[in-house]
């Protein structure tokens, strides 16, 4: 693989929509995207090369505004929103969520590659190639933010007005164990099980279910509350071209632009009170 990415080292500008824009010092690009109610959404997109992560961010029509970073070097994927609350139904003025998930290798272009993502038109309207429809992740733990360095360092500064709302699946936490190659219970210390989950460090029965919140009609019963975030445009992966090589009659390869994916998360997780999931009804 490694010897495959130096082969195409000679086109190391990757060109968004084939225009190429040599302005290294800017490293935010900024993507006008269509979503599908049609409203036009900007997406501000940025790398560091040095940490090996993409952050990117976007404000929903309804003023959700949602903060992906994306920790390639631990497999680890952030999904922070800030909720504005509804003050008249006594909500405080904002609700900040934090959802911890595995990151598929190869399901967004590296960092260094983002870096190099230029685009000539700026206030073209985007729209992805493909659609990725939606994943589901049900949620099992609160992580712990003092401790969460273990799942990934930028947990504790990304979510951090996110104390309590910092969500993980035990699913996940297996595949980050297996592949730091670290013992499962090594990532105890870091969560805190729902009071509905069973306690998949123990091997105990299965825990009871809340109800979903959509089921239930009192405010300060616990429930599980629905969370659903679109990426709405991302790039996905890489695009390749043929073209003549040195030598006669060869054909080489080369980057040669960007995929782009639309994915949905849907999330689901325990609340204390119906009260904190006013959205699901
Ligand atoms: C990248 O991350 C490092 C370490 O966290 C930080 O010092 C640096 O300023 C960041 N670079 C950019 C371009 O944000
Ligand atoms: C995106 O970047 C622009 C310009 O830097 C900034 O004005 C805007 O607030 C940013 N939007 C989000 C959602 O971060
Ligand atoms: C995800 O959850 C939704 C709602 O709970 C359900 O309708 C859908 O079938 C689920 N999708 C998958 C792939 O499990």
């Amino acid at each position: 693989m490694r010897d495959k990415r130096n082969f195409f080292v000679l086109v190391n500008v990757l060109l968004l929509h084939l225009c190429l824009l040599v302005d290294i010092t800017d490293t935010q690009l900024v993507i006008n995207v269509r979503n599908q109610g049609g409203d036009v959404v900007q997406e501000n997109i940025s790398a560091n090369i040095t940490d090996d992560t993409v952050t990117l961010e976007f404000q929903r029509s309804d003023g959700t505004l949602v903060t992906q970073l994306i920790d390639f070097r631990n497999e680890v994927q952030i999904l922070k929103s800030l909720i504005l609350g509804e003050e008249e139904r006594g909500q405080s003025q904002y609700q900040v969520l934090c959802f911890i998930f595995h990151f598929p290798k190869e399901s967004f272009i590296s960092s260094d590659a983002m870096a190099k993502l230029r685009q000539k038109n700026p206030s073209a309207i985007r729209l992805p190639e493909e659609d990725l429809g939606r994943s589901n992740h049900s949620m099992d733990y609160v992580v712990l933010l003092k401790h969460s360095g273990i799942i990934s360092p930028h947990i504790a500064d990304a979510c951090a007005e996110a104390g309590l709302a910092t969500y993980t699946l035990h699913e996940d936490v297996v595949k980050w164990a297996t592949a730091q190659g670290l013992p499962v219970m090594s990532y105890k210390p870091a969560l805190k099980k729902f009071p509905t989950t069973p306690d998949r460090f123990s091997n105990d029965a299965d825990g009871e279910s809340a109800p979903a919140c959509t089921d239930i009609k009192n405010m300060w019963t616990p429930c599980r509350c629905h969370l659903e975030l679109c990426i709405g445009w991302y790039p996905c992966g890489l695009k390749y071209c043929k073209g003549k090589g040195h030598a006669r009659n060869s054909v080489m390869s080369y980057r040669c632009g960007i995929k782009t994916c639309r994915v949905c998360h849907l999330f689901d997780y325990y609340v204390s009170q119906k009260q904190q999931c006013l959205w699901d009804e």
